[in-house]
């Protein structure tokens, strides 16, 4: 997570509004630490990425265990021409952007007519990460414009632009992230804010054999256990903490019940950690857990359940070979 000094920044058709620094720093340290002192011990899984998270993650989107990635962006990479979506003069707000790898393969495919009519809002919680990729967007591609928008846009809705016929693009099956509820409120809260002629992209993971689900958060090279474990040093460096990595286990298991992996660090032994230079103690008893990720999947009826919170209409459903992955797009029609 970056905090940037100015608010807003112009570097030629390039414009970046952070809109982070609204929430300030001690409200996320109360956060976490409220996390921590719960029953049942937890850490957003946004603290999952800071660089070195973030370039862990870029990791495991290529280790051959990890198909989600890859299969979306196979996906991505020819499905404009089937669709239905109009991009002339459209406002492209992608939540969630981090390198913009994705949006790449859609604008791809995209004549340059239509492209140097197209305005694009990657939204981040990373300012570096909006900075790094829309210099290099405007490179590969001549769009009318970019705005990125540094924000933790479940919580900052309100901040995404208004102009204009939107597409907004949620890849990456995030959310899967959310917890059932969070997901019915975003969609809904989305889907309030969406105008007729505005659509959703969204990405979703499927249900699958449990073995592959397993095996995709379990990888022999320990780079998903590097990167689960990697989330208590940005704790340390956002709290003063002082967590050892090395006192937890990376767990990682399927939920059959909730149709969703879990992620846990286990301690290893009993320990107190300080938080807030030693301000605030948490106990751990040897093997409690600390819950750091849900990545639900997702069935058929969930999608449907989606057009209904959102008030939407699926347009069309693009998916590979094995339906592993779906990309649904959406319409709002009032
Ligand atoms: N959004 C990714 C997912 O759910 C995040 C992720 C992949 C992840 N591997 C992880 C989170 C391991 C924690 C630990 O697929």
């Amino acid at each position: 997570m970056n905090y940037l000094e100015e608010q807003i920044i112009s570097i030629g058709k390039i414009r970046i509004k952070n809109h982070l620094a609204d929430i300030g720093i001690e409200t996320v340290r109360a956060e976490i630490i409220k996390g921590l002192k719960a029953p049942k011990k937890y850490i957003s899984s946004k603290f999952f990425y800071d660089e070195k998270g973030s370039q862990l993650f870029e990791e495991i989107t290529q280790l051959a265990e990890y198909y989600p990635t890859r299969t979306e962006k196979k996906i991505l990479s020819s499905f404009v021409k089937n669709s239905s979506i109009d991009f002339t003069d459209l406002s492209i707000i992608e939540l969630g952007s981090g390198d913009s790898s994705k949006i790449k393969l859609l604008l791809k495919q995209i004549s340059q007519n239509s492209l140097s009519s197209i305005r694009y809002f990657p939204v981040d919680i990373s300012a570096s990460a909006i900075l790094k990729s829309s210099e290099e967007l405007m490179q590969e591609f001549e769009l009318k414009s970019i705005t990125g928008i540094v924000a933790d846009f479940v919580h900052q809705l309100n901040v995404l632009p208004k102009a204009g016929r939107r597409l907004f693009c949620f890849f990456g099956s995030t959310i899967g992230n959310f917890r059932k509820a969070e997901q019915k409120k975003f969609i809904t809260e989305l889907g309030n804010e969406m105008q007729a002629g505005d659509a959703l992209l969204l990405g979703m993971d499927m249900v699958k054999d449990i073995s592959v689900l397993e095996k995709a958060y379990n990888d022999e090279k320990g780079v998903t256990a590097a990167f689960n474990k990697n989330i208590l040093n940005v704790i340390n460096a956002l709290c003063n903490a002082n967590f050892d990595i090395d006192d937890f286990e990376h767990i990682a298991f399927y939920n059959q019940a909730e149709n969703r992996i879990e992620m846990h660090l286990k301690a290893l032994k009993e320990m107190d950690v300080s938080l807030n230079s030693g301000f605030n103690i948490i106990h751990l008893r040897k093997g409690e857990k600390i819950h750091t990720e849900n990545s639900h999947k997702f069935t058929d009826k969930d999608i449907k359940s989606i057009e209904k919170w959102g008030n939407l209409k699926i347009k069309n459903i693009f998916t590979d070979e094995n339906r592993w992955f779906k990309l649904i797009y959406f319409v709002k029609s009032r």
